[in-house]
């Protein structure tokens, strides 16, 4: 019997890589469904977060899907923005046209709440892209949900790359490092992909050349913002193309088999300036701290780009 699609909540911060993990979910009907988007602060502030957010639902032709606003700083500290990677709206390349979709009025922390309650316990799955600021504030606003979730699969962190925007730190976590900790010592079973991973799904010209070769307006769309958004990564590590974050998050759901990791203690240092924000990763087990995400560190990058592919040009 085929399963039937498994339920997501995207917590997002768009962000060209984060517009790839949304698409590549809305190609997957038979595998995901998406109860909802929550947008939050981080790339760019949360007001163009929750537009950029509805615009990939527009040019995705799934205006039917529900987009919410979430939490506009982080829980103790100053939002971190990253305009040097994604340009001033978060999604510079193409132009598109602004949504016309209305964002939500409920708050996107209240959605989730209200969603984990609604459905059945171990059902709904959590897919945050950005930082870890609306989970948290879902967990302590209602504590009675963190038991009811499936899993959550994030973007964040690094243990063998170190940091992206410090020399310790990873984006995601740095921006809200109270959030993260809160998230990680929930208890909630985690699948964490982090930079070490994220790395080898480069968009190399090849693959951008297979969007922009499906000849419609979001392989058009896709690869004028890998082409956007690698210049920067490729400059930084003079790789050869840019790291596609977010889209790993949702590819896991659809395909574990192209990942591999392990399951290890990681804790988040909220203390020191130096290293605010680290993924502290015991990866080689020489704690006896709990174990309680899976680290991932592999991925078969041809196999990801393979399946992004066919699933952007159904849209
Ligand atoms: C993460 O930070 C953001 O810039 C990307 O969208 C991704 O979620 C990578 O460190
Ligand atoms: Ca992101």
């Amino acid at each position: 019997m085929p399963q039937s699609p498994r339920k997501i909540i995207i917590d997002t911060d768009p962000g060209q890589d984060d517009a790839f993990a949304l698409m590549l979910a809305f190609g997957s009907p038979e595998d995901i469904e998406v109860l909802g988007i929550v947008a939050v602060a981080g790339n760019v502030p949360l007001a163009l977060t929750q537009k950029n957010s509805r615009m990939i639902c527009e040019l995705a032709g799934r205006s039917d899907v529900k987009v919410f606003a979430g939490c506009d700083r982080p829980m103790k500290r100053k939002l971190v923005t990253a305009e040097h990677v994604h340009g001033k709206t978060g999604l510079d390349g193409p132009s598109l046209p602004d949504p016309v979709m209305p964002l939500q009025d409920q708050h996107g922390v209240e959605f989730i709440i209200e969603t984990l309650r609604r459905e059945p316990a171990g059902t709904v799955t959590l897919c945050p892209l950005g930082p870890l600021t609306n989970i948290a504030q879902a967990f302590l606003q209602a504590p009675d949900v963190v038991g009811r979730v499936q899993e959550i699969v994030l973007m964040g962190g690094a243990y063998f790359e170190v940091g992206n925007i410090t020399p310790a730190a990873e984006f995601n976590i740095y921006v809200d490092p109270e959030a993260a900790e809160l998230v990680f010592r929930s208890g909630v079973p985690l699948v964490v992909m982090p930079l070490d991973v994220t790395h080898k799904v480069l968009t190399t010209k090849a693959r951008v050349q297979a969007f922009r070769a499906m000849g419609t307006e979001v392989g058009r769309v896709s690869a004028d913002w890998a082409d956007f958004f690698e210049r920067f990564d490729m400059e930084k590590y003079g790789s050869d193309g840019g790291p596609l974050h977010d889209p790993t998050v949702v590819a896991y759901l659809i395909k574990p088999e192209l990942f591999s990791g392990r399951v290890i203690n990681v804790e988040i240092e909220t203390q020191s300036e130096l290293t605010l924000g680290m993924t502290v990763a015991d990866w080689w087990g020489v704690t006896d701290r709990p174990k309680n995400a899976l680290f991932v560190g592999d991925v078969d990058a041809q196999g990801f780009f393979d399946l992004l592919t066919e699933r952007l040009a159904r849209l």
